[in-house]
């Protein structure tokens, strides 16, 4: 299995940026669990941080020839990012969205997620853990979605 793990605006300042909400975990520390975890169950993982949104865009479709699944913590375009969504929805691979913080219990404009609705799951306010289980899930949802 193949499972392409999107990191969206600002996820790289992880460690740093607002520690009382996302920790003092760093990027690469999230990013090294998340490949010990995908090597324990035996996925292949790719990890792609993108500041920009058509990046993303670029990503998710590409990702219809080369992943089964998608993992996506699109940051702030979460809120509002119709391209990403639409990209999603075009693609149409098993998506599990994470999100380090508890969305629902912040600003009144991170509740929302536009993406959520196109998603098969939302993993949120756990931490660097929910990467982990959202590739738990994801390798179950890909199994399932090939039957
Ligand atoms: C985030 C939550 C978003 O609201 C925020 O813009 C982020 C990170 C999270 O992982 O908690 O950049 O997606």
């Amino acid at each position: 299995l193949r499972v392409l793990v999107l990191q969206g605006p600002n996820l790289n300042l992880i460690g740093s940026r607002e520690p009382d909400f996302y920790g003092r975990e760093t990027f690469d520390e999230i990013n090294r669990k998340i490949k010990a975890k995908a090597q324990e169950l035996g996925v292949e993982v790719k990890i792609l941080q993108s500041n920009h949104e058509g990046d993303l865009v670029d990503a998710i479709q590409e990702a219809r020839e080369t992943a089964d699944g998608i993992i996506i913590n699109a940051g702030a375009l979460t809120h509002y990012s119709y391209a990403v969504r639409d990209a999603l929805t075009a693609v149409r691979l098993p998506t599990v969205e994470v999100h380090l913080s508890n969305i629902h219990a912040r600003e009144e404009f991170r509740h929302r997620s536009v993406i959520a609705p196109v998603v098969m799951g939302q993993i949120v306010g756990l931490g660097s853990l929910g990467y982990l289980l959202a590739l738990e899930a994801i390798c179950q949802l890909i199994e399932q979605s090939h039957r």
